[in-house]
């Protein structure tokens, strides 16, 4: 589909708040709204410094929010902004995730991509839908968007943090299994019964949600296809133009656009992804190995 030029070129938003989310961690919520459904980008541009991708934290129609990690050039200096600072942003860009009404959802987030997650949940349970969210992070100071995910109906929250220091002591993919394993193993085609006639606790599992690092994307790819549950993934590749004319964001040996044909993608196309778990290039397309 045709992107509209007014979504191409920058538009500025001002500022309305700041939530100091953890030491490295901002969501900015900016005064008007991209249109933008769960799971799409925004490329984020300060003047004189840099743009760069941003997932869509939420858009209600009225804010629009970011939730970012200052790393680097681009988004420490980001992080210096104030309430009423204006920033440029372009899009919504991408792909989006998709479900139907009653479906009952994995959610698997690690990082910033707890945000995207989140407006995937608040938006999905208005249809109906009931999730599982599972939070990953490297220890419980680094947990993001909890509060507002245990304000949502039809969520329940799994935590996993690396170091133990709250939840499952390990990786929030060991979770996705455990989940799968009871959900999804003994269930009888069509409904909640398994094949000895005992009713499972929780209904079998439609669909896989996740967002966060690639190394965990790869496990939740391998999990999913292994239970035959469909997943979405959402993959980053370094993005340029945002909207599919530069081509940095291409992806061997299939050719897709992460910026048009993704970010999120659904696992039966990850799995023919050669590069996928493996490597991605930078902004001079010179490989690096995860
Ligand atoms: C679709 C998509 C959604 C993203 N969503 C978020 C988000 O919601 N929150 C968040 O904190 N980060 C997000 N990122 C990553 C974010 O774009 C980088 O952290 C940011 O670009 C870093 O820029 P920098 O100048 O501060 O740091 P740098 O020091 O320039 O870069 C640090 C690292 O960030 C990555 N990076 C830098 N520039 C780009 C670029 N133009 N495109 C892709 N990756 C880049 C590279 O891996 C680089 O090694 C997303 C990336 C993509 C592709
Ligand atoms: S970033 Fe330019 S084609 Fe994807």
């Amino acid at each position: 589909m045709p992107i509209p030029l007014q979504s191409r070129l920058p538009k500025t938003f001002r500022i309305k708040a700041i939530k100091q989310e953890t030491e490295m961690v901002r969501t900015f919520t900016f005064d008007g709204s991209l249109g933008a459904k769960p799971g799409q980008f925004v490329m984020v541009w300060l003047p004189g410094v840099d743009e760069v991708p941003m997932s869509v934290a939420e858009d209600d129609g009225a804010v629009t929010k970011i939730t970012f990690f200052a790393v680097g050039g681009m988004t420490e200096e980001l992080a210096k902004s104030k309430v009423g600072d204006l920033v440029g942003l372009r899009g919504p860009f991408g792909t989006f995730y998709e479900w139907k009404p009653g479906e009952h959802i994995v959610l698997v987030a690690g990082g910033y991509g707890a945000a995207p997650m989140y407006f995937v949940a608040k938006e999905s349970v208005e249809h109906g839908c009931t999730m599982e969210v599972i939070v990953g992070a490297r220890g419980k100071e680094h947990l993001l968007y909890l509060e507002e995910l245990e304000s949502l109906p039809h969520v329940s929250l799994h935590v996993a943090t690396n170091d133990g220091s709250v939840g499952h002591k390990g990786f929030n993919t060991e979770v996705l299994e455990k989940l799968l394993e009871a959900c999804n193993s003994s269930v009888g085609k069509g409904g909640k019964v398994s094949k000895g006639g005992k009713k499972n606790e929780i209904d079998p599992i439609t669909s896989v949600f996740a967002c966060g690092p690639e190394m965990m994307l790869k496990r939740v790819s391998e999990i999913t296809a292994q239970y035959k549950v469909p997943s979405q993934l959402s993959l980053e590749r370094y993005m340029k133009c945002g909207y599919g004319l530069c081509g940095n964001c291409v992806v061997d040996p299939l050719g897709i656009r992460l910026c048009t044909e993704g970010p999120v993608v659904k696992n039966d196309q990850c799995v023919k992804i050669e590069e996928f778990g493996k490597y991605h290039r930078d902004a001079l397309g010179k490989k690096h190995e995860f």
